[in-house]
């Protein structure tokens, strides 16, 4: 192996550049070329190769998003454009990729290797910490405290008002930050996916609280079981109590990368290195319990029931805290 390509792609995360930063800087120490690869698998597409040496990635650590640029490619998921991705892996000479990304970017990867045969090892980089392989993705946690923030800052509204806060959350079908800043933010409930969850339930015991001289509530809502708007709407005409939706959006995946995430993205940018020079493709790295493992994709982008035990555990301690 002489010669690397790196691309970043899917939603940006905070720690992209630290991840970067590291897989361009452990490369060059193993003595391989580093080309990185702008706006994804788009870039990918359409041949935009860029020149990498060290002071390419200087002063990037602290720096939100990517500076190679992301996307989310549509062409990348047809097979004419995954040829033309291949193309340009062949042109450039990269003998593997290093693919910083969420499940659907190593969904992609997966199928350039079983299409083309490109080797590729994956970095989980997503604020939504959905894959399978990894006890957290780069970004997730740096997330769970921007969106902290903001709920602290609306709980001052709140315990100034005689209201109920509906606060979304991103993280799509993945609960990760909506049970974490509800923990942490001290919410009254949380609504999350797959769990079976009774609107009329939750609006008895606002009702209940009430009456008992509970004055404000905060919910927070997951992104992928409802939104703020509608669950705020039901509330309001259940409850009959002033009701206010908040949606925080994107400013959850800005923002500079917590201690913790830069070096999560430290070890990973060094194992994705070491995983393409041992002879690992098609699989993603991550670290489980503190040590550093290597999982197929196949497996990387399926659901972790690990992950799904400890969210129940974690809400059923914010139920209780919430009394
Ligand atoms: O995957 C990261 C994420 O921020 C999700 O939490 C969210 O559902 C999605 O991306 C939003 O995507 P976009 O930036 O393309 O609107």
């Amino acid at each position: 192996m002489k010669r690397i390509g790196i691309l970043t792609s899917g939603g940006d995360a905070p720690g992209m550049n630290a991840a970067i930063r590291s897989a361009v800087r452990c490369a060059i120490h193993s003595g391989l070329e580093v080309k990185g690869i702008m706006r994804g698998y788009e870039g990918l597409i359409h041949n935009e190769i860029i020149d990498m040496n060290a002071r390419s990635v200087s002063n990037i650590l602290s720096r939100g998003g990517t500076i190679l640029k992301t996307a989310r490619s549509e062409e990348f998921m047809t097979e004419g454009g995954r040829k033309k991705a291949f193309e340009t892996v062949k042109k450039n000479s990269l003998d593997g990729l290093i693919v910083i990304g969420g499940n659907g970017s190593f969904r992609g990867a997966h199928e350039l290797w079983k299409e083309f045969k490109v080797p590729s090892i994956g970095v989980p980089g997503t604020i939504d910490n959905d894959v399978f392989g990894s006890d957290y993705t780069i970004g997730a946690y740096t997330a769970v405290n921007t969106a902290l923030d903001a709920i602290d800052k609306i709980r001052d509204t709140v315990t100034s008002m005689e209201r109920i806060y509906v606060i979304e959350v991103m993280g799509r079908e993945e609960p990760f930050i909506a049970i974490r800043v509800g923990l942490a933010g001290g919410a009254e409930d949380v609504l999350f996916p797959y769990t079976e969850y009774n609107i009329d339930d939750m609006c008895d015991d606002i009702t209940a609280g009430r009456k008992k001289g509970k004055i404000s509530w905060i919910i927070i809502v997951s992104e992928g079981v409802a939104n703020a708007y509608d669950v705020a709407e039901i509330i309001k005409e259940k409850t009959q109590f002033s009701v206010r939706p908040v949606v925080l959006g994107h400013i959850q995946r800005g923002g500079s990368p917590e201690a913790f995430d830069r070096i999560l993205a430290s070890r990973l940018g060094h194992d994705a290195v070491q995983a393409l020079l041992n002879g690992y493709r098609d699989a993603m790295v991550g670290i489980i319990r503190d040590e550093s493992k290597i999982t197929p994709y196949e497996k990387a982008t399926t659901r972790d029931k690990r992950k799904v035990l400890l969210d129940e555990k974690l809400y059923k301690l914010t139920r209780i805290l919430a009394i």
